[in-house]
């Protein structure tokens, strides 16, 4: 209640509605759109095409990654669906995943296990030369499982997981994608952009989200010694995860233990580590997005993409977001890397959630972490120790989260700029 007032309040005095009332409109547009991409005419049944461009870049791939995170949203959208044709489209359009999914973990492929990355739109691994394996893609897809089950449970369905997601079977798809992933977590993988190998903050967010949810699961299923064991093994990994926050550069690094890839990544700078705390949230708070220190990455973000991107120079709202200052990725080939509207959405939502975060709390405590994020906001006051409250000073408190969200909204504001006529957005924005 005390958010819903703030926020009212908040929109009334900083103008915020405009951006609320796009982001409804485009909304359709964008289900219908994010919808075309699974399984468009001349793929398998379940594939979900990264983009229909299939020669400049050739992005017509299933790769692991993509597909899991969409299917995360479509599995929200058909929990939430109340038109009983429409939710039965959707939940087609799962089962076709976890067909495809459950015969793709048990193809041979370059890999040698479920951390292939990319597969043809026949339903085949690729085989050329890749950075493989990347590990986030079974992780991912293990938490979209548990998510569904639970709305399946809820629905009294229990059957229904039983047959299509978890029997305590090795070959039961939320069993494979978790068995790899608990075995395979301590080893060195390649990253989300494929570019460089080593412990990585996203990947390892989402394997402790997908051990931890897992075991869940697995509980609920009645597998009781696979749910200690992905229990154990996920609370194992928080303490590695906490090892990326560089209190000397005073932002998450993206990247330890490099061991090849790319040489040109230097600060460890990088967007995919917000990508990482949005998709690596379960109920134990590990870099929340309320943590200073995930706060003052973004402060960071900010700061090195605000010089580097023309179209940053143009008197345009917002700031337009790459995925790390020194990326050389085109889409095409190397060049000069331009900002990319995932990244960009990323750190608005990490800021709209931190805003809707702190309203629940009711509080905020300025510390040396999260202070020149605070100060960015132009909060004059903003000192280490200084505490916004909303039963205190709720004059303060109020502005420094609408100051978020209006940040938030300018972000969003790049997207609103950038997207074509007919709601489309490319990978990339052209720097
Ligand atoms: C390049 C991106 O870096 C990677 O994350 C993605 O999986 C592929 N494009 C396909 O969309």
């Amino acid at each position: 209640m005390v958010g819903v007032i703030i926020t009212l309040i908040a929109s009334v005095a900083f103008g915020r509605e405009e951006i609320g009332t796009w982001v409804q409109h485009i909304r359709p547009t964008a289900v219908h759109k994010l919808l075309e991409n699974i399984s468009p005419e001349g793929t398998v049944a379940g594939t979900v095409v990264a983009s229909p461009s299939r020669n400049h870049p050739d992005y017509f791939y299933h790769w692991i990654r993509d597909a899991g995170l969409v299917m995360d949203v479509v599995v929200s959208l058909y929990e939430k669906e109340k038109d009983p044709q429409t939710k039965q489209r959707l939940e087609k359009v799962i089962f076709d995943f976890l067909d495809l999914t459950k015969r793709q973990q048990q193809m041979p492929n370059l890999s040698g296990g479920v951390g292939e990355p990319k597969f043809l739109v026949d339903g085949t691994p690729y085989m050329g030369p890749w950075g493989r394996p990347q590990d986030d893609g079974p992780a991912i897809r293990a938490f979209v499982y548990a998510k569904l089950a639970n709305i399946w449970i809820n629905e009294g369905k229990e059957w229904l997981v039983r047959e299509r997601l978890y029997d305590g079977t090795w070959y039961s798809v939320a069993k494979v994608d978790l068995e790899y992933v608990s075995h395979h977590w301590r080893n060195t993988c390649v990253d989300l952009w494929e570019e460089v190998r080593g412990h990585h903050f996203f990947t390892r967010m989402v394997q402790r989200r997908s051990l931890l949810e897992g075991a869940e699961l697995a509980r609920r299923m009645g597998d009781n010694a696979a749910a200690d064991w992905y229990e154990s093994q996920g609370h194992a990994m928080s303490a590695e995860i906490e090892r990326h926050w560089d209190s000397h550069r005073g932002y998450i690094q993206t990247t330890l233990k490099w061991v090849d890839g790319i040489p040109y990544k230097r600060s460890g700078l990088d967007t995919g580590v917000i990508l990482g705390v949005i998709h690596g949230q379960t109920k134990y708070p590990l870099f929340t997005e309320t943590d200073g220190r995930v706060l003052a990455t973004v402060h960071k973000i900010r700061e090195a993409f605000k010089n580097i991107y023309v179209i940053n120079h143009q008197g345009h709202r917002g700031v337009a977001l790459g995925r790390y200052p020194e990326d050389r990725y085109t889409g095409y080939g190397d060049g000069e890397g331009n900002p990319w509207f995932l990244t960009t959405h990323a750190v608005a939502e990490v800021l709209y959630r931190a805003a809707r975060g702190f309203e629940r709390m009711g509080r905020i405590e300025v510390t040396t972490e999260n202070l020149k994020f605070f100060q960015s906001l132009n909060m004059k006051d903003a000192w280490p120790g200084k505490i916004y409250s909303y039963d205190k000073n709720p004059h303060g408190f109020g502005t420094a989260v609408a100051r978020m969200q209006q940040l938030a909204d300018d972000y969003m504001a790049v997207s609103q700029f950038h997207m074509d006529d007919h709601g489309s957005m490319a990978e990339q924005m052209n720097r």
